[in-house]
């Protein structure tokens, strides 16, 4: 068990016993791209997590081990500013938001370890952000509400990992419920839990286990582009302030100012808005064919007209599209690797993997991961 892992070697390195939490990585069922465009997303936390075990040491100073890297890193409270690289900046990058805000940050010691998978699209990093945001609120009892950590999270992503990514992994990490997925606005951030349940069906994840180099600046000309959309429809239309105000006819209207890819970005994102809206419906009233339909057709935005997807992650899902025991795959997350998220039926599900498994290995070498998922509480302290 990982937690006791964690317990244990906190016990070696620094003595005692530490206070534990644990984060949780996420799936993101429709409504890709959406978030930083003030849209709609269907996120869910899962049973893949990471621990961490936090205690005071009464210095200036912050140690913190890595168990997944076995490795020892340390930063003092007078001095902090952004590495090179590395998961000490995820940490910390949320000490230096909480200092920030003011709130009475003391030296602590952390070990943490898990298993999210990194750079799968899982989002390992906001779950480290909200871990150790929590943890440091128990710690210093500083009683953060658990939106104000989403936010330091979100900050210290920007700010010291240098992604300019919007609230969905963090909101889901740190609000999941089990058996549900969270529908939220990322306008209002009001959200609904939805219970979701498919059935004789099943989530299913396949990982590429390729996570293309381009993926964070590719991410960040992704926001711009949507922002110059954003900015072109405002001229004749004032009352817009982000695309979740834009509408097709808006869009058209002014398809001859737009190049040809900031059309198809802001196309994207608003057909992408409608599908989740469309989907959330379709769930409720138990229609997964439709659900599975309107997955097939975001990945197609995603791969055509968005451009964040992969040769990996488009052979993927095309390999699905023509079994009826899969009703539905897109690729997830912020793109160029990472996984897909396929709607397959239970009793199915292994013999899907071993074929997929190996077409997938003679077309690109490559063992695909797959990763079966239960729906999990958000961000808690276990101990
Ligand atoms: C990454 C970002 C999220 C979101 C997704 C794409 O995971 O961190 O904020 O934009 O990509 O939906």
């Amino acid at each position: 068990m990982i937690i006791n892992q964690v317990q244990n070697e906190f016990k070696r390195l620094f003595g005692g016993d530490p206070l534990v939490i644990a984060s949780p990585g996420r799936i993101n069922l429709i409504g890709e791209h959406t978030d930083y465009n003030e849209g709609f997303v269907l996120p869910a936390a899962i049973d893949k997590a990471i621990f961490l075990g936090f205690a005071k040491n009464g210095t200036r100073s912050c140690r913190v081990y890595s168990l997944d890297y076995q490795a020892m890193d340390s930063f003092s409270l007078n001095e902090l500013v952004p590495r090179e690289s590395g998961w000490i900046n995820f940490i910390m990058g949320v000490t230096a938001q909480l200092l920030r805000a003011g709130y009475p940050i003391e030296g602590f010691d952390c070990v943490f370890g898990g298993d999210i998978p990194i750079g799968a699209g899982l989002s390992s990093s906001a779950a480290l952000e909200n871990g150790v945001g929590m943890g440091l609120s128990e710690l210093f009892s500083l009683n953060i509400p658990k939106l104000e950590l989403v936010h330091l999270s979100q900050k210290a992503e920007h700010e010291f990992a240098g992604v300019k990514c919007g609230i969905m992994d963090m909101f889901a990490s740190m609000m999941g419920r089990s058996g549900h997925a969270l529908r939220l606005d990322c306008r209002s951030l009001e959200f609904a839990y939805f219970p979701l349940s498919l059935g004789a069906y099943e989530l299913v994840l396949l990982d590429t286990r390729v996570a293309h180099s381009l993926g964070d600046s590719a991410y960040n000309t992704r926001r711009e582009e949507c922002q110059t959309g954003v900015d072109t429809v405002r001229a004749h239309f004032p009352e817009v302030s982000s695309l979740r105000d834009v509408t097709m006819d808006m869009l058209q209207s002014v398809r001859q100012e737009l190049s040809d890819v900031v059309f198809d970005r802001c196309h994207y994102v608003i057909s992408e808005n409608q599908r989740l809206l469309n989907s959330c419906k379709a769930l409720e009233a138990g229609d997964l064919a439709s659900f599975g339909e309107a997955m097939y057709a975001s990945h197609r935005g995603l791969s055509q007209q968005y451009e964040v997807s992969c040769d990996e992650l488009d052979f993927l899902v095309a390999y699905t599209i023509d079994r009826t025991e899969v009703l539905g795959a897109r690729m997830m997350g912020g793109g160029f690797g990472g996984c897909t998220i396929n709607l397959i039926a239970s009793d199915r599900v292994d013999t899907v993997l071993a074929e997929i498994s190996q077409a997938y290995q003679e077309a690109f070498g490559i063992q695909l991961k797959p990763y079966r998922v239960t729906i999990s509480e958000g961000t808690r302290r276990i101990y």
